[in-house]
């Protein structure tokens, strides 16, 4: 396992749950043309989880992301910060580029962990570190 953060991580009680919910979530995924399940989990400071599916389209731009799903859920209630977010795929793939420019608009410092199904974490990161030199609400002036 990868492990560049260095600041606050959650307990291993809430990394199980976000783990379990994201493998629950996963079980949606709506990806008929990719066949690439991808299940979220996303906690939030106040400690709510939202989870989040991809969810594709025939016509295949049109598709977003397990991640993106999560946030927007999460963002339609109100919610702006949040501690942590579990991706899971059949082999520990990363977030998107898209995914990680939406995760940087709500803060740096989220903890970001990469799983597989089986459970094995294979990066626990930030959004920081996923995304260097992000380009983020300050910047517009
Ligand atoms: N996908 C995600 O849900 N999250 C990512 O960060 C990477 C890609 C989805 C999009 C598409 O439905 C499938 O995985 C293959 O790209």
């Amino acid at each position: 396992m990868k492990k560049t953060r260095t600041s606050m991580s959650i307990d291993p009680e809430t990394r199980e749950k976000l783990i379990a919910t994201a493998r629950n979530a996963r079980e949606w995924a709506y990806a008929p043309y990719s066949h690439y399940a991808v299940g979220a989990a996303l906690l939030t400071v106040g400690g709510r989880i939202y989870d989040g599916v991809n969810i594709e389209n025939a016509a295949f731009p049109t598709g977003i992301c397990a991640e993106r799903v999560a946030i927007f859920k999460a963002v339609s209630e109100g919610e702006r910060e949040f501690s942590a977010i579990v991706v899971m795929t059949d082999n520990g793939g990363t977030p998107c580029g898209s995914c990680r420019q939406v995760m940087a608009e709500f803060g740096l410092s989220t903890q970001v962990l990469i799983v597989d199904t089986t459970g094995n974490v294979h990066i626990d990161t930030t959004v920081a570190e996923l995304l260097p030199e992000a380009f983020r609400p300050e910047d517009l002036i």
